[in-house]
């Protein structure tokens, strides 16, 4: 995945990044030692952002759309308190075997609930309120994603989405992942219920705050 920073100054943010927990690190090393698809990880500065996003929120309860081997469901579940929850979704349950197994050497991994299935299937049964949403799945379901959680987000709290300049492909979209970008992208910008920056972080992350 390309980075929007050279590969020098990302080692040099790494280094002075608080490290990654030995769980999360084990994910990593398993993560890509199996499979193809480990540039998928939000990584060790990204994932403290979002560990440290969660606690700064004082966020209690999560829901992450995209586990894949629960590296960030992770992240998130180290910024939450003894009694915080984690709610993530994939279809996916074999990638997710990967995160089951890691999460349980974690003090953390009891705060996790994972739901198999299609993540808007899954939101369409969830109640209560939440105080942060990272979005992290099949980006032509970004808007759905964003359209479902939005009012289900208390006031002040954050909905989180990874992957918004889709390695630059958002500035000149021929796929329908980019068009799907593209349009999410200025759906946010245009949504009079949130605040919103758009952040060059690894592969673009925007961090909304609900009005
Ligand atoms: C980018 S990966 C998630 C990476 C993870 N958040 C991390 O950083 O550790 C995206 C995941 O979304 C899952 N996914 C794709 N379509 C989905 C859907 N409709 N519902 C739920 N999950 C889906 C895939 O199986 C994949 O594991």
């Amino acid at each position: 995945m390309p980075e929007f920073t050279s590969e020098k100054i990302l080692k040099y943010c790494e280094a002075h990044t608080t490290p990654e927990s030995n769980e999360c690190r084990a994910i990593a090393d398993e993560t890509f030692a199996t499979s193809d698809s480990a540039q998928m990880l939000v990584g060790p500065v990204q994932g403290m952002f979002l560990t440290l996003l969660a606690r700064a929120i004082g966020a209690k309860r999560v829901l992450e759309i995209g586990t894949f081997t629960g590296y960030s469901a992770l992240r998130l579940a180290e910024g939450l308190p003894d009694d915080g929850v984690v709610i993530t979704c994939d279809v996916d349950p074999e990638v997710t075997a990967i995160a089951r197994k890691h999460w349980q050497n974690s003090p953390h991994g009891g705060k996790i609930m994972l739901e198999i299935g299609p993540a808007l299937d899954t939101i369409a049964k969830l109640t209560g309120r939440f105080d942060l949403v990272f979005i992290d799945a099949d980006k032509e379901n970004y808007v759905n994603y964003w359209e479902a959680c939005v009012p289900m987000v208390r006031t002040g709290g954050l909905i989180i989405a990874d992957n918004v300049l889709w390695s630059g492909r958002v500035l000149d979209p021929k796929e329908k992942s980019d068009h799907a970008l593209v349009e999410f992208n200025s759906h946010v910008a245009a949504d009079p219920r949130v605040d919103v920056a758009m952040l060059t972080i690894r592969d673009g992350v925007s961090v909304a705050c609900k009005r």
